[in-house]
């Protein structure tokens, strides 16, 4: 039984780590879409099309238990549409924490940092007003904190400016407040999450779904009989890259990451 883990690139793996701790008895297949990276500048008829096709492909080859859309990005356009066209398959999404930062913030000052297809979203936009009506809540679209962290993750150095600019935009004062929460709306971001505290202007609460998401997740895998629990052999835990191949320095992240590298779908 084997749970899907897909993202555009390796920040799905943030969700990936969380999920194996929580169903130690699944075998994890990791999927980027990394041919199409960053997700952030697709339009979205074009991506939702892109990602309906690649869908059937990999339900076709892997048939896994459940899918975990791990990118924002993703969810918030074509969530609905994947569950309407492959309705025999269960999907768990990632969509912006608006709700548990409304709850949480002390200032009402909420900002929420994704890229800027999240941003343009109406799904995001619809959260706000459900969740966080009460609050001001900015959105603020990165479009280089994705490739920041993957560079990150690749084990080359963060420039620390850079991520300063990119973040720069999320705090406000205003009339004696000053923004509290960030919602971190992009799987990308919980890798750089240190660099983001060192160049925060004031500390604030920045929120990381990974672990909710995966919490999910595991609510919604059948228990294994018990011989698959007490440690029966099981088979490695995958990634598929759709360009073909990882370049030397992501086949590295990856085996760190105990996923063996297997072909994309044709
Ligand atoms: N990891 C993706 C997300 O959660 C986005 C990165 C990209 O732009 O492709 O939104």
């Amino acid at each position: 039984m084997s749970v899907m883990v897909f993202d555009s690139g390796i920040g799905g793996l943030t969700v990936l780590r969380e999920a194996r701790v929580l169903m130690p008895d699944r075998r994890f297949i990791y999927v980027a879409d990394d041919a199409a990276f960053p997700y952030g500048d697709w339009e979205e008829a074009e991506l939702r099309e892109r990602m309906t096709g690649l869908f059937g492909d990999l339900i076709a080859e892997w048939k896994p238990e459940i899918i975990v859309i791990a990118c924002n990005t993703a969810s918030t356009l074509a969530i609905a549409h994947l569950r309407e066209v492959y309705p025999g398959q269960t999907f768990v999404g990632t969509v912006p924490a608006i709700k548990p930062a409304a709850e949480r913030t002390r200032s009402g000052l909420v900002s929420v940092l994704a890229t800027p297809g999240t941003v343009r979203r109406q799904y995001t936009r619809d959260l706000i007003e459900e969740w966080a009506s009460k609050c001001h809540v900015r959105l603020v679209g990165s479009t280089g904190l994705a490739a920041l962290a993957e560079s990150y993750m690749r084990g080359n150095m963060v420039d620390e400016a850079a991520v300063e600019k990119e973040i720069m935009p999320c705090f406000i004062e205003q009339d004696g407040k000053r923004t509290d929460i960030v919602v971190l709306a992009c799987t990308h971001y919980p890798f750089l999450v240190n660099r983001m505290r060192k160049m925060a202007p004031w500390p604030v609460d920045w929120i990381d779904t990974s672990e909710a998401i995966a919490r999910r997740a595991a609510s919604l895998t059948e228990p294994l009989p018990t011989s698959r629990q007490k440690g029966e052999v099981q088979q490695e835990d995958a990634a598929v890259f759709t360009s073909g191949k990882p370049d030397a320095l992501t086949a590295k992240l990856l085996r760190g990451f105990g996923l063996g590298v297997r072909s994309a779908p044709s």
